[in-house]
């Protein structure tokens, strides 16, 4: 899948807020690609920029007392210089304000008329203006809100031009079944097919309810007319490289990935190609949707306060740190989850174990051996197997760049670090130099210096400052020369000498952002976890409570044949521990001889003449070898038992209920 220019592009990102890490996540993917790219010697160019136009972003403005352009001068700033601060290495930012961007615009729109893809009519529906999309009545979440944010819809009813997507429904589907891996990943381009395959309206394109877009060309005389943001917008692509105004620079078309999220999936890879077919152009090589991440488990958003700022992260725990956690941490397409615990968990192992700590041993070992001198001309001799194992690994790398899978690229890569650092646990350099085997430790050092050149050469895109420390320091420059000598070529290093220095990647021990969202939840969770204690106490304590027992009807309960009686009579039950003796008078002939397990609370002499509630219908049972022919009745908590009786004195068998 090799071609020789490489267009890479981010989506354009709207001005009605502030960068996060989503935006970062897209951004940071897109540089590492363009940056691989370069490296390898392609003619690449790398487009990023700010999608400024329509209603959402005019409301922004307006809710802030601005006039819109300069609040769009504002929030596309913030991002530029974003990117700046995060050395992203774009070729052009563009901007939906930008004039030739508009003129690009107005003659697509003017082709794609001439082409017979474009009418005009009226259009009723409902309207989104945060996701800046009409849904059919039948996809709206109780017949009002939007289905895919959420928000409440509007009903607008507007002369609109309208472009003729259900046209293109067989080409679409014919381009994606040629084209297997025009979106990535492949899951992703099923659900487009899904989607064409049920069926496409035409697309309203120009809006009548505002006037914050680009105008129609003049000889369409309609000025209350203005694009539709998505048309205005996905025009980018090719306006930044001239479409419209300097037709020069196309020749980067059509694009090697147009990297975004997955939300924006349809209007990519469904509306912008079928856009370019009516245009007469190209369309891109891939589309890359990637997943949306959380925080903590939680979807992020600005009421919950939650929303990761990509800026205080770099600056917390250094911006490559950051990068190399974000490809590393997700596969492509997935979603996947910030937490400071994870990111941590990377720079201290992957980055602090395996990598960092490769370069000082190396350090270590050379300045303690060698007064710092490496040189790797005898590494293939005693360490074939070592390189073998490392090539394999590395010939695996390639394609999973621009198949976009770069946790797999990352996994890979740390394959011949573990073969370096196991080599040295293996061989043991300290005592092979107690040995007298110079050449063998100087070769090992070498093996060690090899793989950590080729590794930080092929990390170079995802980590630009820190791998030319690293190669800085095996003595060579990153450049597409030396990328292709040592690690297409394999050719050996050239000697030289380390120098001591600091840690890479010192070690982080606790987590460096205060993080409110997460201690409310910890604290929630601890709540949680503490009612539900204090329940299940409470369930024990009250085991004679009605909680957990079966309902009866009142007939059950008449079954039960409760009288009061008196004590006539009571004494101890020898040996036991637990039981008294009694004589109850209920009003019978004779008093019932009831053995109750009540000695820890009662005494004997506490009984006699009292009063006490007796179920009278109990089948006789034997307790230590003396029948019992009836119960008492008493309440007993974790305080200990009493009897219950009645409240003042009655005559012996009253029934009670
Ligand atoms: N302006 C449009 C794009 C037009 S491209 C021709 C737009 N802008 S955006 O600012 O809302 O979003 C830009 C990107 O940020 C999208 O790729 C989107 O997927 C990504 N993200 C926004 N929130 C995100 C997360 N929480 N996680 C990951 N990415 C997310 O859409």
């Amino acid at each position: 899948m090799s071609c020789h220019k490489s267009y890479i592009t981010t989506p354009i990102y709207y001005v009605n807020d502030v960068a996060h890490i989503g935006h970062a996540y897209t951004t940071i993917i897109a540089d590492t690609l363009a940056r691989y790219a370069r490296l390898i010697g392609e003619d690449t160019f790398f487009l990023t920029g700010t999608d400024e136009h329509g209603q959402k972003i005019e409301e922004a403005a307006k809710s802030r007392g601005k006039e819109t352009q300069a609040y769009a001068d504002e929030i596309s700033k913030t991002f530029r210089d974003l990117w700046d601060e995060f050395d992203i290495s774009y070729d052009k930012f563009i901007r939906t304000t930008d004039e030739d961007h508009k003129k690009g615009v107005q003659k697509a729109f003017t082709v794609m008329y001439d082409n017979g893809d474009i009418y005009k009519d009226t259009y009723s529906g409902h309207y989104c203006i945060s996701c800046e999309t009409f849904f059919p009545e039948t996809q709206l979440v109780d017949g009002e809100f939007c289905p895919d944010c959420g928000k409440p819809t509007s009903i607008v009813e507007e002369e609109s031009y309208f472009f003729k997507l259900s046209a293109y429904e067989d080409r679409l589907l014919a381009w994606y079944k040629e084209n297997p891996e025009c979106i990535l990943p492949k899951s992703k381009r099923n659900e487009v097919i899904r989607f064409v395959e049920g069926g496409l309206n035409d697309l309203s394109i120009t809006r009548t309810s505002f006037d914050w877009g680009v105008k129609l060309p003049e000889k369409f005389n309609d000025p209350k007319h203005v694009m539709y943001v998505w048309l205005d917008a996905l025009m980018n692509y090719v306006t930044a490289l001239g479409y419209g105004t300097d037709d020069a620079k196309m020749d980067y078309w059509p694009a090697r990935v147009h990297l975004i999220g997955k939300d924006i999936l349809r209007f990519h890879a469904i509306y912008w190609p079928a856009f370019l077919m009516s245009l007469g152009l190209p369309l891109p090589k891939h589309i890359g949707a990637h997943g949306w991440w959380t925080r903590n488990g939680e979807k992020m958003s600005k009421s919950k306060g939650n929303v990761v700022n990509p800026k205080e992260v770099a600056d917390a725990y250094g911006l490559e740190n950051f990068r190399y956690f974000m490809l590393r941490e997700v596969p492509f397409g997935g979603d996947g989850d910030f937490s400071q615990r994870a990111l941590m968990d990377r720079i201290n192992s992957d980055l602090g174990n395996d990598l960092g700590n490769l370069l000082n041993r190396l350090i270590g070992m050379s300045g303690k051996y060698f007064e710092g001198r490496v040189e790797c001309d005898n590494v293939a001799k005693y360490y074939q197997s070592e390189l073998d194992e490392v090539e394999a690994s590395l010939e695996k790398l390639n394609p999973f760049i621009f198949e976009l899978q770069l946790h797999r690229y990352l996994e890979e890569l740390w394959r011949p670090l573990t073969v370096a650092n196991r080599a040295i646990d293996k061989y043991q350099p300290w005592t092979m130099i107690k040995e007298g085997k110079t050449e063998e430790t100087m070769a090992l050092n070498g093996l060690i210096a090899t793989i950590l050149a080729k590794v930080s050469l092929m990390l170079h895109a995802v980590m630009p400052k820190t791998t030319t420390t690293i190669c800085n320091a095996l003595g060579f420059e990153v450049t597409p020369e030396n990328f292709e000598k040592i690690v297409k070529n394999g050719e050996i290093l050239t000697p030289f000498i380390t120098q001591k220095r600091e840690p890479l990647f010192p070690r982080i021990e606790e987590e460096l952002l205060v993080d409110e969202r997460a201690e409310a939840l910890k604290k929630e969770k601890e709540e949680a976890e503490a009612k539900k204690k204090a329940q299940k106490e409470a369930k024990k304590a009250n085991k004679n409570s009605t909680e957990g027992v079966a309902l009866i009807g009142i007939d059950q309960f008449f079954q039960t044949s409760l009288k009061v009686g008196t004590v006539v009579k009571a004494e101890e039950v020898p040996k036991s521990k637990k039981l008294l003796l009694l004589q109850v008078d209920l009003g019978e002939d004779e008093p019932r001889q009831i053995v109750a397990g009540i000695k820890e609370w009662y005494s004997a002499e506490d009984m006699l003449d009292t009063q006490v509630c007796v179920v009278a219908n109990l089948k006789p049972a034997k307790l230590m070898g003396m029948v019992s022919e009836g119960m008492l009745l008493a309440a007993k908590d974790k305080d200990g038992l009493c009897m219950v009786r009645p409240e003042k004195p009655k005559t012996n068998g009253t029934p009670i209920g």
